[in-house]
């Protein structure tokens, strides 16, 4: 009981639900998901996606949640103790691993909304509104660097401080102002001529457009979104109350996130087609879109815009900055846990790590540029490997930890010491069934797409 007793815990559900909802909203909601949507057909991806969450997302959300909360306990220490096979060590080892992977680039991108952010403070709108400024920047290996490292000095820094209180009370006044700037923006976005086409692009689907690769990248990006199969959940889980609803604080959390994805996209791909007619090639342009086209939004607002732009980069500074914390919290306890280092030294060790593996993906279009693995540049290759292949097979683990070793009883049985387990029986055909499938086809395709067998 004594290491119960002295693990934090939130001072409620207000608290867990900031804690996670601000780990959950990022750039995933505002830089990934309108690409992916532009890129994948824009309502079809919408649509599955709205139903993948419904039907995934908050199970998966219950589970990890659910699960950390039983056992006290981040991934690895929850999964093994059900068990100390492999495949309980593989299951909690992969779930740790994500956040390795996908902290270091994190960092790259926050700092290049730094970078953005810092360029409208010193500088008037037009030259982001520019074509050639977002690849003249990130060819620009020095200076991609430099930002990479402000962002995660930034992240350290608080998270050595341990300012943990601090920091959500300010995301309390930072996700509101986020919303309410995300909708001024997203309401000018719409109102350009000609942006009516992208509203109906994004909201009409059109079955055509539907493929196998829809579901894989609508899937890849709600694990993204929603800091799923990566740890985060469990570890959150852990510092939950008993009496805190799980399910009607995991729909909630599920809510938030998608609302800022959707007004995400409708600042970006309205404007995509005021500004580019929708052009395919302008629709397919990937991490970059966000950096492209909302400048020359902000461009067109006029004596506004400048303003709007400065706020706006603060905000998704901001929404970064609490997703990155969780990120190196996750891996900082990690290393504390398993390898019985200190703070301080589990801290350290991230850092090196991040340095690493971020410089990589900081200099992978200008330095490096001409590196690629299985095609791709490194950043890309970070994102695809921990989103297309590690996180399928760790929410797999899940799902049979719950299934094969925990039993949907005993599982059932923490989910009503707070309330009602609403969608039981869904929870029970999707964990033991369906995702089971759907993760498996998910894997089975990103790797035989990745080395160019299956086209997708
Ligand atoms: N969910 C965050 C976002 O949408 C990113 C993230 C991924 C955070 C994994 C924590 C863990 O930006």
């Amino acid at each position: 009981m004594s290491s119960k007793e002295k693990r934090g815990t939130f001072s409620g559900s207000l608290g867990y639900v900031l804690a996670t909802a601000g780990s959950a909203v990022g750039l995933g909601n505002i830089w990934r998901f309108p690409y992916l949507a532009a890129k994948y057909g824009g309502g079809i991806f919408l649509l599955v996606y709205i139903i993948l969450v419904i039907f995934f997302g908050t199970i998966m959300i219950y589970a990890e949640t659910a699960l950390g909360r039983m056992t006290r306990k981040s991934p690895i220490g929850a999964f093994t103790s059900f068990g100390s096979g492999f495949r309980f060590k593989l299951g909690g080892v992969l779930n740790a691993i994500a956040p390795m992977i996908i902290a270091p680039y994190y960092c790259v991108i926050g700092g290049w909304v730094m970078k953005y952010l810092f360029a409208y403070l010193t500088q008037g709108m037009k030259n982001m509104a520019d074509d050639t400024f977002f690849s003249n920047f990130i060819s620009n290996s020095e200076s991609a660097e430099f930002w990479f490292i402000v962002f995660l000095l930034i992240t350290l820094a608080i998270i050595l401080a341990g300012v943990k209180s601090g920091i959500e009370r300010v995301s309390m006044i930072m996700m509101p102002a986020l919303i309410i700037l995300a909708v001024i923006v997203a309401i000018f976005s719409i109102t350009r001529p000609g942006a009516l086409a992208g509203v109906k692009y994004l909201f009409l689907p059109n079955f055509r457009e539907f493929s196998i690769k829809t579901i894989v990248a609508a899937l890849g990006q709600m694990f993204y979104s929603l800091s799923i199969a990566m740890g985060i959940l469990y570890t959150y889980g852990s510092y939950m109350k008993k009496d805190v609803n799980i399910t009607k604080s995991g729909n909630q959390i599920a809510i938030v996130d998608t609302t800022v994805a959707v007004l995400a996209s409708l600042m970006v791909i309205p404007g995509v087609f005021a500004y580019s007619g929708g052009s395919l090639k302008a629709l397919n342009a990937g991490p970059s879109l966000m950096f492209i086209t909302l400048p020359k939004v902000f461009q067109g607002m006029g004596g506004i815009g400048h303003i709007t732009a400065i706020l706006f980069f603060v905000l998704v500074f901001f929404a970064a900055l609490t997703s990155s914390i969780s990120l190196l919290e996750t891996c900082t306890s990690t290393f504390q846990d398993q390898l019985h280092l200190s703070r301080p030294k589990s801290a350290a060790l991230t850092t090196v790590l991040c340095i690493i593996l971020g410089t990589l993906s900081a200099v992978g279009y200008g330095v490096l540029s001409n590196v690629t693995i299985i095609g791709m540049q490194f950043l890309d290759f970070f994102d695809f490997i921990s989103n297309s292949v590690i996180l399928p097979i760790s929410a797999l683990c899940t799902c049979l930890l719950i299934t094969y070793a925990v039993g949907f009883d005993r599982f059932k049985k923490e989910i009503e010491i707070s309330g009602p387990f609403t969608r039981e029986s869904t929870f029970r055909v999707i964990i033991k069934y369906v995702a089971p499938v759907l993760l498996l086809v998910i894997f089975v395709t990103s790797i035989l797409g990745a080395f160019g067998l299956y086209k997708i």
